[in-house]
């Protein structure tokens, strides 16, 4: 057995589904565990571009079981719309392969209105969410009020339901200025689209844990980065659910203990989407160069990355929330043409000095980055699958990074592309 979480140790696109793609290979079954549609995870094979929110990334591969846990929060007409345009493109998505737990929370349209109408009030103190609902979905959840994918299979379940929900969010709407829930309307949406989807309900934790007694391969794709995490992240400039490692056991039902290994995904610079601190953002033409280069555009909202240079003890300190056993480094290609390249050690405030992130964001945004400075290596790595191939430069950039982190690379990717990839250790 051998079981492994691929999570993102900064502010999220980091490149975790072209590693999850290419890791599924090795897996029986890939697993999301977190969060909902507001992660953009780009897959590039061969010719060929998808573009993921919902499903785990090892669903391009027909062969591969594939499962949505307890712990995401689940859009079921998005979902419906993913796995039609799979279909269309001949990635069969079908009940003997997708798996959804029965466990797992609804987003409902007024969930979406909720995060829209709550950040246009909210003006400049606005977090810069995805506008997917996610916030206010798991709001329901811990108030105990959601509606589950379970419910879809009994009727009289829904109707009880809406009837709490809809007193909960009727006060929040129309204090908002928004027009009262549709219950009618919504039941029999939800009817249509529950017919549609109950095939795929099943007990996930158990599907697992038999996958685990017969020495499977699992793979734990996590959406998002441990800077977004509901705690640990730059709160309250972070998504709404744990995005740590440790919910992976949570958010799909198995013990932590059958957990072997964590691959944290770094890009070798640092990019963020929406509001927040961001202490090495740059907004010069090296940060434009970086914008270009990496073409960092949100594959979820359009919206520009923020762009910067490489946090080392934001990595560091996520390599330890997360017992993370090796670090993939994404992305190094588009520093290739940089004469200098910096990376950030540590930080100040005034006279104060800080190696650690801080965890207030009124301190957070006052850091100023203490830089250490390399050169650039000024040839391609582009596509390059063997670390003999690396220009002695950037492989002193790697192992800087392995110093600073306190932990060894095992991938680097040098392309968007499956084979544009260094493997120097087998993550699983
Ligand atoms: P995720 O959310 O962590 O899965 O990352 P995204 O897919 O949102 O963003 C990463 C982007 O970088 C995608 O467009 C990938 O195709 C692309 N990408 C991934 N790895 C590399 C790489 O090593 N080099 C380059 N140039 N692009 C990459
Ligand atoms: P992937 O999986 C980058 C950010 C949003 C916003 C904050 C809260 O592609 O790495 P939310 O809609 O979750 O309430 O928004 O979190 N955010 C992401 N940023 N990548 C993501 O996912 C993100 N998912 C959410 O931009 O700042
Ligand atoms: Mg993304």
């Amino acid at each position: 057995m051998s079981n492994l979480i691929v999570i993102g140790t900064q502010w999220g696109d980091e490149g975790k589904g072209k590693i999850v793609d290419l890791l599924s290979s090795e897996a029986d079954t890939i697993v999301r565990f977190q969060g909902g549609h507001n992660a953009g995870h780009t897959l590039v094979i061969g010719d060929q571009v998808f573009k993921l929110s919902l499903l785990p990334s090892g669903i391009i591969r027909n062969n591969k079981i594939v499962v949505i846990g307890n712990g995401v929060v689940l859009d079921p007409w998005k979902l419906l719309e993913e796995i039609d345009q799979l279909n269309a493109r001949g990635i069969k998505v079908g009940s003997d392969r997708l798996i959804i737990s029965e466990n797992t929370p609804l987003i409902l349209p007024f969930h979406k209105d909720l995060d829209l109408l709550r950040e246009q009030k909210a003006g400049k103190e606005k977090i810069g969410t995805t506008g997917r609902g996610i916030g206010p979905a798991y709001e329901d959840k811990v108030g105990r009020r959601a509606l589950r994918a379970c419910d879809l299979k009994d009727i009289s379940e829904v109707k009880r339901k809406l009837n709490v929900i809809k007193a909960h969010h009727d006060i929040l709407r129309v204090g908002l200025g928004a027009h009262a829930i549709d219950e009618e309307e919504l039941f029999n949406e939800l009817m249509k689209v529950g017919n549609k989807i109950c095939g795929f309900i099943k007990p996930v934790w158990k599907l697992l844990n038999e996958q685990i007694a017969k020495n499977k391969n699992i793979l734990f794709e996590g959406a998002q980065g441990s800077m977004l995490d509901v705690d640990f992240g730059t709160y309250p400039f972070v998504t709404s659910s744990s995005t740590n490692a440790a919910s992976a056991a949570l958010g799909s039902g198995i013990a932590h203990n059958k957990i072997n290994s964590v691959l944290g995904i770094t890009k070798a610079y640092t990019t963020r989407v929406g509001e927040g601190p961001m202490p090495t953002e740059l907004f010069d033409d090296i940060g434009q160069y970086l914008a270009e280069e990496g073409n960092e555009k949100g594959t979820v909202t359009g919206r520009d990355r923020r762009c910067g240079w490489f946090d080392a003890p934001l990595v560091r300190r996520s390599c330890l929330l997360n017992g993370i056993t090796s670090l993939a480094l994404t992305k190094i290609d588009v520093l290739d043409k940089l004469e200098k390249i910096k990376i950030c050690i540590g930080y100040r405030v005034e006279e104060e000095e800080f190696a650690d992130f801080p965890v207030t964001t009124s301190t957070a945004n006052r850091l100023i980055p203490i830089f250490e400075e390399i050169d650039g290596w000024n040839t391609s790595t582009v596509g390059l699958e063997k670390i003999d191939q690396m220009p002695t430069k950037a492989r002193a950039y790697v192992q800087r990074i392995e110093e600073l982190t306190e932990t060894t690379v095992s991938i680097i990717s040098t392309g968007p592309e499956r084979n544009q990839t260094i493997l120097i250790t087998n993550p699983f």
